[in-house]
Formats: structure tokens, sequence, C-alpha cells
């Protein structure tokens, strides 16, 4: 980190070598200066060199203390240029000394570091480190310099200690200052320290980027399913030395996992300007109950940073409607067959389905009287996106209504979410004797009237009814095709 001169020699007395190395300041910042470690000593002692004279631990009121192996300056003035000793003790008395250098700078306006820079040259692909920031606690960048002037853009990715140029080029090269402020007992200081860059990248790294999936994306899944969960980033300019794009399932690295059901595949590939993508997919055989809990993290990772992307998997959501009506028609509780259900088994059925390609919900057909009939009945009522009423003298004199046209009414009504298509079947007359719900829909939209001669020849599907209730329909392939080709 520093500028060394060694200097080894033997001492008269017990003290084996003597390193001196050199710390610019500006003038006016605060200066902390580090003696090298060493193993098995008992404690570090600071002396001004000249004058031998010790530098006591911090006081009330200092401005130059000590502490092991630290040397504080808070902050610096210019005559603390000059030399200062570091005298490592051993526990059989012998020492050993580092003299080091200090260089105060006079502060100049427009000035930024001192012209005589120590900290040796940047030469990496980007990445510039803070010199000295660590020799400070709590330290933190406030700003970084190139030449003097204030680094902005999209370019310069900021660390916590550090910058990294987005793909270096010569006109990159320069003086670069880091500005922090550091923090002693509530006192705050400014520290800058400057090295030099040379840029030399020709495979830059970029901040990682993870174009796919979308943190917190939700995926829809079916149990017992595989899934291809594929996570895709870009890492840099060319081929780069570290590229690393893994799942992790709940933090744990899927190589970690011993379970069989899940797998990785990793490719890279270079895309325009030769931006160097990697991408992982995660390959799970079978989806069970847990994953539905889990947390499926993508993370991409190369020389200059990471970055995470993190996916959850639920249930894929209630199917679309499956049926396009269901038909509610009065039920007969005697063996005797009635023209209503001939309607509704065969003649309905022929035409709406086999003929214009319509899937109808019947009762009796598609329900059976032996299943939980109320939740089947509202189930299926929910999946159909209409409701066909057959009106017939039955229907109206009813003391009690079925349930499901009880259902339907208030789905129609209340939730007002399904359209109702009535088939008056039988001559009805006067309404009035109709519950109220129904007098309202009849009011709005009137009825579908069967008549008699259709009965003669039920099949003929081009019958005015039967376009009129078609109308009323949802549109099918089938259904739309037809309408275009006549
Ligand atoms: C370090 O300081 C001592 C004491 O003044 C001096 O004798 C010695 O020459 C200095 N060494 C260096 C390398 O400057
Ligand atoms: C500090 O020591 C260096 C040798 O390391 C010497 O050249 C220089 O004159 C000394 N500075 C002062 C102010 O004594
Ligand atoms: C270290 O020095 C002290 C005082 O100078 C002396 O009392 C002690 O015996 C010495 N220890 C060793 C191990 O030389
Ligand atoms: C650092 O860069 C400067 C400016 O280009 C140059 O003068 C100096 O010799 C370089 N130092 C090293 C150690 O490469
Ligand atoms: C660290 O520094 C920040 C300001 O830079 C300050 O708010 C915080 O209290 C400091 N923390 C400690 C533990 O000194
Ligand atoms: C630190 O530097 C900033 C910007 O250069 C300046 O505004 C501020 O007054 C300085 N703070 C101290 C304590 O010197
Ligand atoms: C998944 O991540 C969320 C949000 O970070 C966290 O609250 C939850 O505990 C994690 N679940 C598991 C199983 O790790």
């Amino acid at each position: 980190m520093m500028g060394y001169v060694h200097l080894v020699f033997l001492s008269a007395f017990l003290s084996v070598s003597m390193t001196s190395e050199t710390f610019d300041a500006m003038e006016g910042e605060a200066l902390v200066i580090k003696c090298p470690p060493w193993s098995s000593s008992v404690k570090v002692t600071w002396h001004h060199t000249a004058s031998n004279k010790i530098i006591p631990a911090e006081e009330e009121g200092s401005r130059i203390f000590s502490l092991n192996r630290f040397l504080w300056f808070l902050p610096t003035s210019r005559e603390d240029s000059g030399n200062y000793t570091c005298v490592i003790h051993f526990s059989n008395n012998r020492t050993k000394s580092f003299n080091m250098s200090v260089q105060v700078h006079p502060y100049k306006q427009g000035v930024c570091f001192p012209s005589q820079i120590r900290y040796p040259n940047d030469t990496g692909r980007g990445k510039i480190v803070c010199p000295t920031i660590d020799n400070y606690k709590n330290a933190t960048i406030i700003q970084w310099y190139k030449d003097c002037k204030p680094l902005q853009g999209e370019r310069y990715f900021k660390g916590e200690k550090y910058i990294f140029i987005n793909n270096p080029r010569k006109k990159d090269d320069g003086y670069y200052t880091c500005q922090f402020i550091y923090t002693h007992k509530g006192n705050v200081f400014n520290v800058s320290a400057t090295r030099i860059f040379i840029s030399k990248a020709k495979h830059s790294p970029l901040p990682p980027q993870i174009l796919f999936p979308k943190d917190k994306d939700v995926i829809e899944v079916e149990l017992g399913a595989a899934l291809s969960l594929k996570c895709q980033a870009r890492l840099g300019i060319k081929k780069q030395w570290m590229a690393v794009v893994t799942w992790d399932v709940n933090n744990i690295p899927v190589k970690n996992l011993d379970f069989s059901r899940f797998h990785e595949k990793t490719h890279s590939f270079e895309g325009r300007g030769q931006e160097y993508y990697r991408e992982t997919t995660l390959h799970i055989t079978e989806i069970k109950k847990e994953d539905l809990q889990a947390n499926f993290t993508c993370v991409a990772v190369n020389e200059m940073h990471n970055t995470k992307a993190t996916v959850t998997l639920q249930l894929k959501a209630q199917y679309g409607k499956i049926y396009d009506a269901y038909v509610i028609y009065p039920r007969n509780h005697t063996n005797e067959a009635n023209f209503v259900e001939y309607f509704v088994y065969q003649i309905m059925p022929d035409i709406l389905e086999n003929k214009c390609g319509y899937k109808l919900c019947i009762y009796g057909r598609d329900i059976y009287p032996g299943e939980d009939t109320a939740s089947a009945i509202e189930k299926r009522m929910q999946k159909s996106r209409r409701l066909i009423i057959l009106l017939t003298h039955q229907l109206i004199n009813c003391t009690e209504p079925a349930y499901d046209q009880h259902i339907a009414l208030y789905n129609a009504l209340i939730q007002n979410d399904t359209k109702v298509i009535l088939l008056e079947m039988e001559t009805i007359g006067t309404y009035e004797k109709l519950q109220e719900s129904l007098r309202f829909i009849i009011k709005r939209q009137g009825t579908i009237k069967w008549k008699e001669q259709h009965t003669v020849h039920p099949q003929s599907s081009n019958s005015r009814f039967w376009k009129h209730v078609r109308y009323h329909m949802p549109l099918t392939l089938k259904s739309s095709y037809s309408a275009n080709a006549g």
C-alpha cells in the first residue's frame, strides 16, 4: 500500500532492522498511520524520531496521540512533517523499530492531492481501491474525484472502499482521489487519498445484472410437473475470468442440495458489443408442495460485485371458465318423459354442442344427484359463462325454487357477473306470478320464445330460435368461424 524503502542493518543494540515508509497528507485533514504488524509483540510505542520523545496516548484535547500500532493526527498541521518511529517491544526486551516519514502538504485552492503520489499505480481492469482507508475505523467515502473533478455517471460503480470503471479506456487514465469522512469521538474529519490509474483492460467486468428472472417474480406451477427456471446475467465485456451464475434454494446452493429433483445447467455466450452473458437453468424434475414455500435465488457474481434475484412458486390459478352455459330447467319428479327433458338432454346438446361447438353443463348429465349437489352446482356455475333458464309453467308454479335457480339468480343479479339467457319454452302469458328477480331480467332483456312449430322440426338449427340463442351465447372458435364463413 505504501511506498517502501527497505534499509536493513544491524543495530549495535537490540533493535534488529529499520524500515522507512512515507505518508503524504493534506493539511487540515485527519491522518492515521500504522506500524507493521508483528507476531509476539508485547506493545508498540511511538516516538518523535529526532527528539526520541514518546508520543502518549490520547488525552483531553490532544491532537497527536498513539495507541498500540496506530498514530493519529487529528487533524494534521504543516509542522507535523517529519519522522516518527514506532518501536515494537518483545517479551525478551528485544525491540524492532520502523521510521515513518510524514509529509503534510499545504492546502491550495483547486489542488486535491500532493504532487507526489506514493500509493502504487492501479493498472487493473477498472477497480480502484481507496488507499489507506483501512487505517480509519468506520470511514465513509463521500466523493471520488478524477484529476480533482467529481466523478459522476453510470460508468462508475461505487463499492464501499473502491470504485469500478465500466470498460476503462485511455481517457480514464489519471489521478483518482477518494474523499472520505472519519469520525472520532463525535468530531468529523475529512481524509483524502489519491492514486494513479492507467487503463489496461481488454476484458472488463460490468456491474453484474440479472436480465431475468425479475426479483420477487412469482411463477405459476402445477404440482408434480417439471419446471425449468432460467437465469441470465450480463457480467462484462468479453470473457470474464470470474463469472458465476447459480441458483440457491433457501440460500443453499443447488450443488449442495442432496435432492435429486434439482439440476443446474450453465452456458455462456457473447452478445451485442461483445457483452458477456451467462445463463443457468435450474431444472426441477417434479414440483412438490414444499417448493411452494421455498425461495429460489439466482446469484450472479463477477470480480466487481454480486447481485441476486429471488423468485417463488405458486399454484396455477383456477382454470378459466370451462362451460359456455349452465342449464337450469324444472326437474321432473315423475317417471313420465316430458318435452322439456327431451329438449335439455337431446335437442339442445345436439344443436349447441354438436353443431355449434359449445360446452354445456346439465344437471343429471354433468352433475349427478349423488354428488354433494349444492357445492357441485355452485362450482360448475362459477365455471360457466352463461346461465340458460328454461321458463315453464312447472318452474313458475313451483312453490320452492330449485337450489340452482336460486344461486343462478343470485349470481346474475347480486354479483352481476354472469349473463342469463331466458328460454320461454311454454307460453307463459302474464309474468306476474314469476319471482321478482326473474321479472326484472325479463323486463331488461326479454325472453327467447320456443314456438310449437319448432317442436315439429326441432333439429333445424337455422330456425330463428337458435339464431337468437347463439346471439346471446359467448363466442367460440367454431361459432366465430362459422359466423365469418357465413
Ligand atoms: C531512523 O531514526 C533513527 C533515529 O534518529 C536514525 O538513526 C535512523 O537513521 C533512521 N533511519 C532511517 C531509515 O531513516
Ligand atoms: C526523515 O528521515 C529521512 C530519512 O529517512 C531524512 O532524509 C529526512 O531528512 C528526515 N526528516 C526530518 C525532518 O528529519
Ligand atoms: C528486561 O529489562 C528489565 C529492565 O530494563 C530487566 O529488569 C529485565 O530483567 C529484562 N528482562 C530480560 C528477559 O532481559
Ligand atoms: C505510476 O504512474 C506514473 C504516471 O504515469 C508514473 O510516472 C510512475 O512511474 C508509475 N509508477 C509505477 C510504480 O508504475
Ligand atoms: C460511523 O460513522 C457514521 C457517519 O459517518 C456515524 O453516523 C456513526 O455513528 C459511526 N459509527 C460508529 C460506530 O462510530
Ligand atoms: C470536508 O470537505 C468538504 C468538501 O471538500 C468541506 O465542505 C467540509 O467543510 C470539510 N470538512 C471539514 C471538517 O474540514
Ligand atoms: C424467503 O424469503 C423471505 C423474504 O426474504 C423470508 O421472509 C422467508 O423466510 C424466506 N423463506 C425461506 C424458506 O427461507
